[in-house]
């Protein structure tokens, strides 16, 4: 391994990405409290250790909608990482296939789902932003079908464009923003519309971007096999609450009837115990994936994912758990944050904020 901690990874990838991509990796909306508050609901949750267990054989292993997973994560969709990496999101794919994890392909990142597919054999999931009619949704399902993919992520925290300020300021778009084509689609997205694409989907759908008990309860009588708690790392609506915040009560609400993810400023072993803990399924890596991306490719991805892991087996085994089925809220409790709460908080020797 190359690197020894995720903060060496980050300090590569703040040196290689140029400005206005690190602007694009790393920013959230308007004031970026949505962003920060996600880690401050995170650093606002203790752990609370049991000793005197056997913790000689930790088990991280899980299923996610049924299919096997060597951890409790995944790697969340993100959009243009080919300016990231030139394998753009064929880096990711072969990552999550070498380590044993699900990776959720954004609709729009490169090269094509087809690309990616023919060398995979490992089970992947599928996002889609709705930016086209009936005909436009048939054709897009179709090729996933075709191709494999075995579950469908809808993202619907994106009606309306956010201002992402890090990026105005660098005078610069990624090329999702620079093409307008079909934003009155993800405006116009509806209860009706998710009902048709899941009669044409036919397969396991994921609601991604929900913040209450209420959307979930609509989502999982929509038929939606797991819901995804998320305000899309802080990126789209600010002031919003931090994502592990509202876990709990959508847990209480889905009772049983559908899984539950959940991202949102996780960069720790410690992070992911405690959305385990608060009854999620699995946890989506977003920011940190596409850090380590920008510190070398796909081997710097193994690298992180490796480091995330040895970070989970030492936090189970100092919690005294071997497996993740025990973990409940009774390892947890209440705490304030240690320092000020922002992207880089988990990451004590790096400062947050943009780079001038
Ligand atoms: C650079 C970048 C690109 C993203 N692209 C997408 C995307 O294409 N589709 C999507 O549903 N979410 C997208 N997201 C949101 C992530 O899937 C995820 O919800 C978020 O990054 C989680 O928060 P974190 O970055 O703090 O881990 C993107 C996030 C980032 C940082």
């Amino acid at each position: 391994m190359e690197f020894e901690t995720n903060h060496e990874i980050i300090v590569r990838a703040r040196r290689n990405a140029n400005g206005a991509v690190w602007d694009y990796l790393a920013g959230g909306s308007e004031t970026e409290t949505s962003m920060r508050r996600n880690r401050q609901a995170l650093d606002s949750i203790a752990i609370r250790p049991r000793v005197l267990r056997d913790v000689s054989e930790i088990d991280l292993s899980t299923k996610i909608l049924g299919f096997p997973s060597a951890l409790p994560l995944f790697l969340a969709p993100m959009a243009s990482l080919q300016i990231v990496t030139p394998a753009g999101a064929m880096a990711v794919d072969e990552a999550a296939e070498q380590k044993g994890l699900i990776n959720i392909l954004s609709g729009h990142t490169q090269p094509s789902l087809e690309e990616i597919a023919v060398n995979s054999l490992h089970p992947k999931f599928f996002q889609i932003y709705v930016r086209g009619d009936r005909r436009w949704i048939e054709d897009l399902l179709g090729r996933v079908k075709e191709n494999q993919y075995k579950a469908l992520a809808v993202t619907v925290d994106t009606a309306v464009y956010s201002n992402r300020e890090r990026q105005m300021m660098a005078g610069w778009s990624p090329p999702t923003r620079r093409n307008a084509e079909g934003r009155e689609y993800l405006a116009g997205l509806s209860w009706e519309i998710w009902d048709q694409i899941a009669k044409i989907w036919d397969g396991p759908m994921i609601l991604k971007g929900v913040g209450t008990p209420e959307d979930a309860v609509m989502g999982v009588e929509h038929g939606a096999a797991a819901i995804y708690v998320s305000n899309h790392g802080g990126r789209q609506l600010d002031h919003d609450r931090g994502s592990i915040s509202v876990l709990a009560n959508i847990v209480a609400a889905v009772e049983g009837r559908a899984e539950v993810f959940v991202d949102g400023g996780f960069t720790r072993g410690t992070d992911i115990v405690k959305a385990i803990a608060l009854g999620a399924t699995a946890v989506g890596i977003g920011k940190m994936q596409a850090w380590a991306l920008a510190a070398g490719g796909q081997a710097a991805l193994e690298n992180c994912l490796d480091i995330l892991k040895d970070e989970l087996t030492i936090a189970m085994g100092l919690m005294g758990v071997t497996s993740l089925d025990q973990l409940d809220k009774s390892y947890l409790s209440k705490a304030r944050p240690v320092g000020p709460s922002h992207e880089m908080s988990a990451f004590p020797h790096i400062p947050g904020g943009r780079l001038t």
